[in-house]
């Protein structure tokens, strides 16, 4: 059977200071992930009937954080713009509470509905995904394992598509940094799930 890994970039510069978007390196302590990544899947590659390893692929987005932690894994490489991070729109680059301070009814609009509360100049949950349909069909169509390096809110929308939760679940799913993912497609059409964290 195959499985699709999904992993959130190590941590970055902009998560260490609690920023949201921006296009930072990752740091240390995303470096450490970065490094044990590749033996923690190369680990749980699943053989063919006749033995082999199966061929995997790694997307990642077009963001350095996902490019940096995607690279000691030894296989092939796809960048998809589609993957990069839900675009905040002016508050790229801010912290939560800057935007509660200077935009409280901006703050407020999204607690209530955080599925369709679109960012100023920028994206709602429902919007990216929207735009993840071509990641996710090609997921689907793929017979070989794919590994998913991404962003949180990406992740979120793409877990919760293969996992069926309710649209207004998928902004608030659990989805933390240092962790992989493992679905395995199940015949009846659900997903077997393993979370492996890294600490
Ligand atoms: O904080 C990291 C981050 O990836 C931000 O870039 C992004 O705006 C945020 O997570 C998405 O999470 P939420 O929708 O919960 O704000």
């Amino acid at each position: 059977l195959r499985k699709i890994w999904l992993t959130r970039h190590g941590e970055s510069e902009y998560n260490r200071m609690a920023l949201l978007g921006g296009d930072s390196n990752i740091t240390d302590s995303g470096r450490a992930y970065a490094a044990v990544l590749p033996d923690i899947v190369i680990d749980r590659v699943p053989l063919t009937s006749e033995g082999a390893t199966m061929p995997v692929s790694v997307w990642t987005s077009t963001l350095k954080r996902t490019i940096q932690t995607a690279e000691h894994l030894p296989f092939p490489k796809l960048r998809w713009k589609a993957l990069d991070e839900i675009h905040a729109g002016i508050f790229d680059g801010m912290s939560y509470e800057q935007i509660e301070e200077q935009q409280p009814e901006e703050f407020r609009a999204r607690k209530s509905d955080k599925l369709r509360y679109r960012y100023p100049s920028g994206e709602s949950y429902m919007d990216v995904i929207q735009r993840l349909e071509p990641v996710v069909i090609e997921i689907e169509r793929e017979r070989e394992c794919v590994c998913v390096v991404a962003h949180q809110a990406i992740l979120r929308a793409i877990y919760g598509y293969f996992t069926k939760t309710p649209l207004k679940d998928i902004p608030r799913l659990e989805i933390p940094l240092h962790t992989l993912i493992e679905l395995v497609p199940k015949p009846d059409g659900r997903m077997a799930e393993e979370r492996i964290p890294f600490d």
